[in-house]
């Protein structure tokens, strides 16, 4: 892991608060009206929240909040900018038929810089009023606010991979579950002389955000996440269910700094006490040498045959830091979903793999990002980028794609080479001897040298 490369960017508190109190998007406004819908922001603040609230819980299949829960939530939710559906003629009309919530975060893009992104959560239709065209309003809706708002990029975490190509998102960045049988895996990693302590749990929820603020904006996809997240991983609100099963510890260098931390919990066998299973909810290291001690004392717990992760990188250190890579079960699923606003804005922050230029002819269903680009990046890793004129020609591999295509490539995890070989993007040589060295040239650009990752759902 290097320290040489800085966070620079992300979005200002200004900007944060501007998005949340903006209004909704009035094309879907009129879209949903013409259907006798009601599309509206919600006041966190005013009783309609927790209506709110429960109409997501009912669309992700979950129980009815209680009042406690309501109330908890409620605090923990000013960064997000609520909006629903309503539908006057039911019986519950104060009920909404539709939910989102979105808010202005920072993604992380190669190169250590944070992009100012609309991160979209809480995408729910009541059943009753599903296939209607109501999630499409809604997203669409979302995406026109966002760019209205100047937001270069925006990005989801899914329930479903089928729902979200359409309005142009990609899964830039996957992850990875982990099961590793601890009997076989063998650490065969550094040993770090710092020291492994337990720790209250109050206590890891202060240090988690500080560690992870030090370091997300060198891993791709990674996101500033919200402070309700960090009470769930530590178990630290009023109302999280099964706290008392969260254990935590930190990990101290030998100059005395803490450099990670850990919260797991252990699941009992009671048939082979041998054969406990601990869930590894958050584990966030400052360093190498955090990553390899706080791995090692959860590989090497007593009692336990299982330790599982399931929101890892596709390339984790600690698969060669076991002797037996096969005491390793690795899952891997779509996890992080880019969809790209500002095609300007958005390349120009990122970093690339190798110098060249490439036109970028992009297609959007949408019409947000509808255009020819050149891209122009300088051995640096920085790039120009600049919207090309109706019939400019420039003497670069083009590469045709639709904005889906391009947000995958993001953030340098998905190869223009894979996508042109599953005939999702086409390659023109020109300039360059052939195609396939076109295809090597573009992927060459637009790839990374890190596998982006993102650790939290949201
Ligand atoms: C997913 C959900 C929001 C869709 O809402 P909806 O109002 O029925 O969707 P729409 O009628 O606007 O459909 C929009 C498009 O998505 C498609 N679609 C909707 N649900 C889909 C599904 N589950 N799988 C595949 N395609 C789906 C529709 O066919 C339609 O396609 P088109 O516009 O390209 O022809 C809704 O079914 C739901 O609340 N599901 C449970 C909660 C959930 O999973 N939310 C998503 C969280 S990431």
């Amino acid at each position: 892991m290097t320290t040489s490369e800085k966070a620079s960017g992300g979005a200002g508190e200004s900007d944060r608060a501007a998005f949340r109190a903006g209004p909704v998007d009035e094309q879907s406004r009129v879209r949903l009206t013409a259907n006798g819908l009601d599309y509206r922001r919600v006041s966190i603040d005013e009783d309609e929240f927790a209506s709110w609230l429960q109409a997501v819980g009912r669309g992700f299949l979950d129980s009815e909040r209680s009042a406690e829960q309501i109330a908890s939530i409620r605090e923990r939710s000013g960064y997000r900018r609520v909006t629903g559906v309503y539908d006057p003629a039911g019986p519950m009309p104060e009920v909404p038929v539709s939910t989102i919530a979105s808010w202005l975060g920072d993604l992380s893009v190669p190169g250590g810089a944070l992009i100012p992104s609309c991160a979209i959560s809480a995408v729910t239709v009541s059943p009753t009023h599903r296939r209607r065209g109501i999630a499409r309003a809604m997203l669409e809706g979302e995406l026109r606010a966002a760019q209205a708002a100047g937001i270069p990029v925006a990005m989801l975490t899914v329930s479903e991979s089928t729902l979200y190509g359409r309005y142009g998102f990609a899964p830039a960045a996957r992850r990875a579950g982990w099961r590793i049988d601890t009997k076989r895996a063998g650490w065969i990693g550094p040993r770090p002389d710092g020291r492994i302590d337990f720790i209250p749990r109050e206590r890891v929820r202060e240090l988690m955000p500080v560690l992870h603020d030090g370091i997300r904006h060198l891993t791709a996809g990674e996101i500033d996440v919200p402070g309700s997240h960090w009470d769930n991983f530590a178990g630290t609100t009023p109302t999280a269910e099964k706290a008392g099963e969260k254990r935590a510890v930190q990990y101290t260098d030998v100059a005395g700094e803490v450099r990670g931390a850990a919260i797991y919990a252990v699941h009992p066998d009671h048939d082979d006490f041998t054969k406990a299973k601990v869930s590894v909810h958050y584990l966030v290291a400052a360093d190498d040498d955090a990553y390899a001690a706080l791995w090692r004392f959860l590989l090497e717990l007593d009692l336990v045959a299982e330790v599982s992760s399931h929101e890892l990188s596709v390339d984790e250190p600690l698969l060669w830091m076991i002797a037996d890579q096969r005491a390793a079960k690795v899952s891997v699923f779509d996890h992080q979903y880019v969809r790209i606003i500002d095609v300007v804005a958005a390349l120009e922050t990122r970093r690339y793999g190798a110098a060249g230029s490439l036109v970028l002819d992009v297609d959007d269903a949408l019409g947000l990002s509808t255009g020819r680009y050149l891209l122009e990046a300088a051995a640096d890793g920085s790039a120009r980028v600049r919207a090309l004129d109706d019939g400019e020609s420039v003497e670069a591999v083009t590469v045709s794609l639709g904005i889906a295509e391009l947000s995958a490539t993001y953030l340098g995890g998905v190869s223009i080479e894979t996508l042109v070989r599953a005939g999702r993007v086409a390659v023109d040589a020109k300039g360059a001897a052939s195609t396939s060295e076109a295809v090597a040239t573009a992927s060459r650009v637009l790839g990374w040298h890190t596998a982006p990752r993102l650790s939290i759902w949201y």
